[in-house]
This record gives C-alpha cells, structure tokens and sequence, in this order.
C-alpha cells in the first residue's frame, strides 16, 4: 500500500478542500493509505522555537518523512496559497541539513466553490514545492470546481464523469510516485 502524507490548507470544518480530499482518499482505497498532517496547532515559523521543538512541528516532519509521496490540497486565497501551507513548508524544510520534503514526489489539488478550481494558487505552490526539492507532478493537472451533488452522504465521489476524471488523476499520481520516490 502507498502511503501518501496529505496536508489541506483550510482549517475550517466545513472546509471544501478537506471533503474534496476525503473523496479522494475513498476512490484510492485499497491502493494508497491516506495520512492526514494535522496542521491546526502549526505555529508560525519561528527559528528560536527549535530550543523547545513544538510536538505539531515533530509530527509534520515524521508524517512528511514517514510517506512514499504527500498530496497538498488546497484553497486558493487571494490568487496564492493559505499560509498554514507555507508555515508547513518552511517548518519541515528545517533544521538545516534535515529537510524532510528532499526527493519526496508531491501532487497538488485543490477546489474552490467558483469555476478556477484554486488553480492560481496551485500554480505558485508549484513553484514552491520545486525549491524544496520535491518531485512535483507536472500533469495532469487538476482544478476543482466543488459541487456538493458531486458527493454521497458519506463523502464518496458519485457523479460519474467527475469520479472517471479522478480514479485517473489518482493513477497517475500512484505511477508518479513509484516512478519517482525512493
Ligand atoms: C481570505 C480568503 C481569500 C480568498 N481568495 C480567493 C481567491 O483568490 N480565489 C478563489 O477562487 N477563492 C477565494 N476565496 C474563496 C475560497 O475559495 C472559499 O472560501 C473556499 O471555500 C475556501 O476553501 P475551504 O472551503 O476548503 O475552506 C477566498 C477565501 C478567503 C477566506
């Protein structure tokens, strides 16, 4: 089974993006275990923090570490990435020498209620994710328009040409990752 870190970028509980991943997550059932980073007690980066390392740092870099690939599910906020994210990235890139994001292969997603899919914001965490030297999957690329009549009462993916387009996105990221980790 693959196991893949997965890190979503609102913290709110009715969040689209959190849903969107759950779906995700149930259509590659079987083939990836999906490992949620819990970035709500995240502190903002603080160098003088490491003296007294907070547990949510420990358990970012273990989670990182600890996977074959990291999916990064994201809203956009105001055409970029929220900054729970770049607190993620940035903490897990430290200390020096110790970066847990090395080689690691990555996909990005991510929905919003309107018809961008938060593709703004995916486009400038690609950049990101490039200088922390990840793998970064290049294609497909996958925007998501959130319809809730997409979605079961269990949070399973039933509209079917929504679900065809995913199971293949999720392919792909699943040869990416055996195809670029270590
Ligand atoms: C601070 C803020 C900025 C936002 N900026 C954008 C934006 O630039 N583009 C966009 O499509 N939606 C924007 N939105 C709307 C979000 O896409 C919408 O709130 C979405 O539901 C957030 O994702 P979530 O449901 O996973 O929390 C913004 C929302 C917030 C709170």
């Amino acid at each position: 089974m693959t196991k893949i870190a997965v890190l979503v970028g609102s913290l709110r509980a009715d969040s689209i993006n959190r849903t969107f991943a759950q779906g995700l997550e149930k259509l590659a059932a079987g083939r990836m275990e999906f490992v949620y980073a819990d970035l709500s007690s995240l502190p903002h980066y603080n160098e003088d923090l490491w003296a007294n390392v907070p547990e949510s740092v420990t358990a970012l870099k273990a989670t990182i570490e600890a996977a074959d690939g990291v999916l990064i599910v994201i809203p956009e906020y105001n055409r970029t990435y929220p900054g729970v994210i770049k607190d993620a990235i940035d903490w897990a890139t430290r200390p020096w020498g110790k970066n847990s994001w090395a080689g690691k292969p990555v996909a990005i997603t991510g929905a919003s209620p309107g018809a961008i899919g938060s593709a703004v914001a995916q486009h400038h965490l690609r950049t990101t994710m490039v200088t922390v030297g990840t793998a970064v999957m290049g294609q497909p690329e996958l925007y998501y328009a959130f319809k809730p009549d997409h979605f079961d009462a269990q949070g399973a993916v039933t509209d079917a040409a929504t679900k065809a387009f995913l199971e293949a996105w999720l392919a792909s990221f699943g040869d990416w990752v055996a195809k670029t980790g270590k």
